[in-house]
């Protein structure tokens, strides 16, 4: 996991990337990206690619996090919007589907 920003694309070569647009399975929403539609946890929009992604990966890593796992695992990406707890209950409301991905917004709707 790394801040897009901060890597010189050089460093990227012959490496695999997962950007927010990889997370999806088509039109089915990451339970992540479910959670955040369901609790607020997105305002503005510019911080949630990387909360999201930070997210996953926290969550692959340890299923049942606590909100201190939460929040040592997001620390670094910035939100001016949400005052962080409707991000932080997002990403523990995900955590009960244990990871499972759930289509929100049907399509066409
Ligand atoms: Fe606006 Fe986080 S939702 S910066």
């Amino acid at each position: 996991l790394v801040n897009s920003c901060l890597v010189p694309v050089a460093q990227a070569a012959g490496t695999q990337i997962t950007t927010i647009e990889g997370v999806a399975n088509g039109d089915q929403l990451h339970a992540v990206q479910q959670a955040f539609v369901h609790h607020g946890g997105a305002q503005c929009g510019i911080c949630t690619p990387g909360m999201v992604l930070a997210a996953v990966k926290l969550l692959e890593k340890t299923p049942q996090p606590s909100l201190a796992d939460v929040r040592t695992a997001l620390a670094g990406n910035l939100c001016r919007c949400t005052g962080y707890t409707k991000i932080f209950e997002s990403v523990l409301e995900a955590c009960k589907t244990n990871g499972e991905r759930h289509m929100l917004i049907p399509p066409g709707s």
